[in-house]
């Protein structure tokens, strides 16, 4: 249904406008008495076997909503009705900014991808935190940054903002260092600033349980989300920097500054590229990381999931989760649905 009516319909707007669209709308409905509990019948599957513990904590079905979708936590419990297992806000900053000017959110339908610019457009941390209060049970991921303004040499300071504020109302952390859209941002992921800002978190961390004895439940895991345009070399480097620093794991991946292939006529936009031509570089990485280490670390595995078999193919390569973002606006609801199916068909 949403591909045969409401997609035709949704993409014939205004890329950004449809998305507050969307937003409001979901809002509306699900407040109509009885409509969420129909929509959870719709499209969620509840299997034991779709359970997993990873990181320490307990995931419903390893299917989640990645980050950039609801950056500002204001429709996380409507939208886990369409059956996550998990939803990622953000990427938070510590002061509220505006991001690029608009427009700055492309379809790229030849391609079946998305290019962005937003440049972290949020509402700051701290309003996020008051939303978040309101949490009815879906597992959160916080995904934080730091604000344009903000010089890199002074990076970690806002990091460490983003880590306090949210501490009590996340389930684990993603630092995103590998956004194209803030400039130099990606700088962060060289090997001596990224070390530096992953063992001052994961101290900070470690410091709020001084005294605690089950140091391992309590600690909150954090994440590294990297970009899909990294070398090998520089995939070796993160193996080591995450082992070193004693994060939890790796997001792989963010969006791509690569054109490759693409035959869209605005492939030309500046910004990130998400969606099918990301497909198979965001499995190669998975699958790099795993090898390579040996799986001494979990990896959410993200980047141009528009079918079951998609997912299958980043579980099989290595990850332990998987996020949708572009393959959602394509394909509707339905997708996350197929994917936990497919799971169960092979379990
Ligand atoms: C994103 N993504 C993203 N990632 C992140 O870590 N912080 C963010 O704020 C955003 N914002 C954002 C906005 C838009 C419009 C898009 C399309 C994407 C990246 C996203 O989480 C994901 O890593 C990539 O899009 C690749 O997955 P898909 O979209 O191919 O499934």
């Amino acid at each position: 249904m949403y591909k045969q009516f409401f997609r035709p319909l949704l993409f014939r707007f205004d890329p950004e406008n449809v998305h507050h669209f969307s937003f409001s709308t979901i809002r509306f409905i699900n407040a109509i008495p009885g409509v969420s509990s129909l929509i959870r019948s719709m499209y969620q599957v509840n299997d034991k076997r779709l359970e997993r513990e990873v990181f320490g904590l307990k995931f419903k079905n390893p299917v989640g909503l990645a980050a950039g979708f609801d950056k500002d936590a204001k429709l996380f419990n409507e939208l886990s009705n369409f059956g996550f297992g998990f939803i990622e806000i953000g990427t938070l900053t510590p002061k509220a900014q505006e991001g690029n000017p608009k427009k700055r959110l492309f379809r790229l339908l030849e391609d079946a991808a998305i290019i962005n610019r937003m440049g972290f457009n949020n509402g700051g941390v701290d309003e996020a935190v008051i939303r978040l209060q309101r949490n009815k049970g879906v597992l959160i991921g916080g995904n934080i940054g730091k604000n344009k303004v903000t010089p890199n040499e002074n990076a970690v300071e806002d990091y460490k903002i983003c880590f306090e504020a949210l501490y009590d109302y996340v389930d684990y952390f993603v630092v995103n260092v590998s956004s194209p859209n803030t400039p130099g941002l990606r700088e962060l992921q060289d090997k001596e600033p990224l070390t530096n800002l992953l063992r001052t978190l994961q101290e900070l961390n470690f410091k709020k349980y001084v005294g605690v004895e089950d140091m391992q439940g309590a600690v909150k895991p954090i994440l590294l989300k990297i970009a899909p345009d990294l070398t090998n070399d520089q995939l070796l480097d993160i193996i080591e920097i995450v082992k070193d620093s004693k994060i939890a794991g790796v997001i792989a991946t963010n969006t791509t500054i690569s054109r490759e292939g693409l035959q869209s006529a605005n492939k030309i936009e500046t910004g990130g590229l998400s969606g099918k031509p990301l497909t198979k570089r965001s499995t190669e990485v998975i699958r790099f990381l795993s090898e390579k280490s040996n799986k001494a670390f979990p990896i959410i595995g993200v980047g141009g999931i528009h079918t079951a078999e998609d997912a299958l193919e980043k579980l099989e390569a290595g990850a332990s989760l998987v996020q949708l973002y572009t393959g959602f606006i394509y394909e509707g609801p339905a997708l996350v649905k197929a994917i936990n199916k497919k799971i169960l068909e092979k379990a």
